[in-house]
């Protein structure tokens, strides 16, 4: 098992990540509050639960009270918060109660929410079963749904009181779902880690076939590179932003397909494509490096193709909404291992990236 801590002005945790962390989920949960509280909610989906209730109730002496949040974004909305809101308060729930959210990235974010608000906040306890929410959404305390104008405009900042990320639930992930999510380790690579690049370039077979100490070795790894850009920038008001390398036309991508087509993580990985793309012109990076970076992004692969129009990729990318007062912010790799802001990125460049991903991802 490997701990990585999370020390940010307003809250300090611990986030746990190795194999068999959710058969012994209530003791470790004690060491963290002490006692477990009259009221424990288990947030999870109808599937995750049906696969996993049995190894995750074994350390609970009394059954926790389970709420269901059926998969998809669909359901990560206020009218869902609420419903889970008034189930708490009719099921007893108190200040003192304590929420475990256990699934991928929607239930950790509609949790953290509903922990966020219940009696004005109450404690939340992070369970991440997928990659993209072990590596990135159960770190850092950013919580919410969606409205029909957009994805995660309402939320809150409502950090955990710890995050058990284990290897083995990654088991019955399907494998499209696993390639996706290690997009955000590709990313998170790319960034910061040279090292991470390299190991999940030389451990590519161990890494896909889920042996458990390579895929420790990645997601340990990502979880530090989060852990530390949220130590040193909360409220991603500079640094953080580095980690939305790849989401800026990744976003743009998933808009234009009507988040239907394409999965988070590989929306990011086509996104990625296109920065690296820009990061060439620029010259922050050389030919060589595009050429490494994108292999390495496609023996993660297969990335669903695309079938869309590049003016409406454009137009999305335009109205990106960390464009800040029009002005269009990419997040480009220094080199590999390193990364950097720029404000002046043109529409001509954005519209030669968008060609070169489509060329790169025909249907
Ligand atoms: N808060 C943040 O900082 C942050 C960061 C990135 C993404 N997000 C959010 O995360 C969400 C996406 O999360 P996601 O990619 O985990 O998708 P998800 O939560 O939809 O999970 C993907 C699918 O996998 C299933 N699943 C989950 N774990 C499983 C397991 N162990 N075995 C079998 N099936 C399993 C789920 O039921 C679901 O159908 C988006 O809503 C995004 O906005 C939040």
């Amino acid at each position: 098992m490997q701990t990585i801590r999370v020390e940010t002005p307003s809250a300090r945790y611990e986030v746990h990540t190795g194999s068999g962390l959710i058969e012994s989920l209530a003791p470790r949960i004690e060491k963290v509050i002490k006692k477990l509280p009259r009221r424990v909610f288990v947030l999870t989906s109808p599937q995750i639960w049906a696969l996993w209730s049995h190894d995750f109730l074994r350390s609970f002496p009394e059954e926790p009270v389970v709420l269901f949040l059926p998969p998809g974004e669909a359901h990560k909305t206020l009218r869902s918060a609420e419903s889970l809101l008034r189930q708490m308060i009719r099921a007893g729930g108190d200040r003192g109660s304590l929420l475990i959210a256990f699934g991928g990235g929607i239930v950790g974010d509609v949790g953290g929410f509903v922990a966020s608000i219940f009696m004005r906040g109450i404690s939340c306890v992070q369970v991440p079963t997928t990659i993209l929410a072990q590596v990135d959404s159960s770190v850092g305390g950013k919580t919410g749904v969606n409205l029909p104008e957009g994805k995660n405009l309402v939320g809150a900042f409502h950090h955990p009181r710890a995050v058990f990320a284990d290897i083995g639930v990654l088991g019955t992930l399907s494998d499209r779902e696993l390639r996706a999510g290690l997009m955000e380790s590709i990313k998170s690579g790319i960034i910061r880690d040279r090292a991470l690049v390299r190991f999940m370039e030389e451990q590519a077979d161990k890494v896909l076939a889920r042996d458990p100490k390579a895929l420790e070795k990645v997601i340990a790894a990502s979880i530090r590179i989060k852990a530390d850009v949220v130590n040193k920038d909360e409220r991603e008001s500079g640094l953080r932003m580095i980690l939305n390398f790849g989401h800026t036309v990744g976003h743009a991508f998933e808009q234009a397909t009507g988040y239907k087509a394409l999965l988070h993580g590989e929306a990011v990985g086509w996104g990625m494509v296109a920065a690296l793309a820009i990061a060439r012109l620029r010259k922050t990076i050389t030919v060589a490096q595009q050429q490494r970076l994108e292999h390495l992004i496609y023996r993660y692969g297969p990335l669903t193709a695309l079938a869309v129009r590049p003016a409406k990729v454009l137009a999305a990318t335009v109205g990106d909404k960390k464009n800040v007062g029009g002005v269009r912010r990419f997040v480009l790799p220094l080199g590999i291992g390193d990364a950097g802001i720029v404000e002046d990125v043109t529409v001509a460049e954005i519209q030669l990236a968008i060609d070169y991903v489509l060329e790169r991802a025909q249907a």
